[in-house]
């Protein structure tokens, strides 16, 4: 038996905590900082997630067998380094490998390397310069804060206006040292598409795709959030575009590792689907929030073994397998997400709405509160997912669930998976 330690307090880590549970091989499990609907499942453990030493002593202490870490910023912070040093296996990447999602400049610089199609870019330090370049391109790019913004260092600025504001908010601290450093891109059109990977530092395992809806309203309209809602797979990618995106991942791991840097998690892979073939929009070096949430239960493995695995260099000795099912997830976010929210508004109906066939509804922003009710208490507060036989099947029921569940202020979008239903036409517009 392993007993387990996991960091984080998404719909992710409670999609990551079912999985992980299931398998035989699991023992105690604990979860820093978890949410209120972790707390079924594992023992909180009183450990300040982002910091090494802090993490490396209690999986010592605690005699842990297994590290998995949801979240980025720990995994930037080098808490894997700290962990493994201890001679503890863990999931996720070193602070160096770590930089494929906490330095945009780095991973566009491997990808350079590597040889992979992504968008055309130039990266600044200097204000003058990338507003020089901004004016010279005189039209629609992509604006990004080098480092780690929590989703929100990206502006897809449609006029060289909008492209000049957001590199005054990057270089004006909006995004603190993140934003120290710009990338400025050219802008990808089409359909999104991730693909999320297991890597052991040389065998690269695709997982099933998946597509997130990243604004806030219908129809993709208004700000970006960190996902709305999302379904696994996803019909309208060709045989040939999935297989490239796969080349793309494995390509990018070896260029890593022939770099000296041995990649081990997951690797997220955030591709536009242009006309001209995939290209990268970004890597992440962790699960997606709310893509675990669709792809997980669709997934036929023991989670702890493929982690372990991950750690080992064994990968390619787990079986992975995928049920021929559908998975949609609709999130349901406090009125005001992705600006300012209130928070502590009482949750009712979950229990009925998990009665449903195929559902299940992960927590994000929830917490017991001193009485023991279940409260909101963050912008995205539950991932309402329902596998089923068929994509419609999957939408209705997790819809059917969402109508059950109710808290003031309750807010979701209606058209989650609605425009890959209708083909890919439905981008052409
Ligand atoms: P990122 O965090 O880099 O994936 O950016 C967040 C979102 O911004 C992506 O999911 C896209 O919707 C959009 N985006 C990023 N880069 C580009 C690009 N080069 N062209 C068009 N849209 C982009
Ligand atoms: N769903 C977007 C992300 O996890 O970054």
């Amino acid at each position: 038996m392993v007993d387990i330690l996991l960091l984080g307090s998404g719909g992710r880590e409670h999609a990551l905590l079912a999985k992980l549970a299931e398998s035989p091989r699991a023992g105690r499990l604990f979860v820093a900082p978890g949410n209120g609907g972790m707390q079924a499942l594992a023992e909180r453990a009183d450990v300040d997630a982002n910091d090494p030493s802090a993490v490396a002593a209690f999986a010592r202490e605690q005699d842990i067998g297994l590290v998995v870490i949801g979240p980025e910023a720990p995994l930037v912070a080098g808490v894997a380094d700290a962990v493994r040093a201890e001679g503890i296996p863990v999931f996720g990447p070193d602070a160096e490998a770590a930089q494929m999602e906490g330095s945009k400049e780095f991973a566009k610089k491997v990808m350079e390397r590597a040889g992979v199609p992504t968008a055309a870019w130039r990266s600044f330090t200097s204000r003058d310069e990338c507003e020089a370049y901004v004016r010279e391109l005189d039209g629609p790019c992509v604006v990004k804060a080098d480092g780690l913004a929590a989703g929100k260092g990206v502006i897809v600025a449609q006029s060289c206006e909008e492209a000049l504001a957001g590199v005054d908010e990057c270089f004006s601290g909006a995004f603190g040292d993140a934003g120290a450093t710009v990338v400025v891109e050219e802008m990808l059109a089409g359909p999104e598409c991730s693909l999320l990977a297991l890597v052991d530092g040389e065998h690269v395992v695709p997982l099933a795709t998946s597509q997130d809806h990243k604004r806030a309203l219908e129809g993709d309209l208004g700000p970006n959030t960190g996902g709305m809602g999302v379904y696994s797979p996803v019909p309208i990618v060709t045989d040939e575009e999935l297989e490239q995106m796969i080349d793309i991942e494995r390509r990018v791991v070896a260029q890593l590792a022939a770099d000296g840097i041995s990649y081990k998690g997951c690797l997220y892979g955030g591709f536009m689907l242009t006309k001209e073939g995939p290209k990268v929009l970004e890597f992440n070096a962790r699960f997606g929030d709310p893509e675990t949430q669709v792809v997980l239960p669709r997934m036929r493995a023991d989670l702890v073994e493929a982690f372990l695995a991950c750690d080992a260099g064994t990968l390619d000795e787990v079986e992975i397998g995928w049920g021929d099912d559908w998975a949609v997830s609709v999130v349901l976010a406090s009125a005001g997400y992705p600006g300012s929210y209130e928070t502590g508004k009482p949750i009712t109906g979950i229990e009925r709405a998990a009665e449903l066939e195929g559902v299940t509804v992960y927590h994000a922003g929830t917490k017991l509160d001193d009485e023991g009710t279940l409260v909101t208490s963050g912008g995205r507060v539950l991932n309402v997912t329902c596998v089923a036989p068929t994509f419609e099947a999957a939408r209705d029921g997790a819809y059917a669930a969402c109508d059950l569940i109710d808290f003031e202020g309750k807010t979701l979008r209606r058209d989650i998976g609605l425009r890959a239903l209708a083909g890919r036409g439905a981008w052409e517009v």
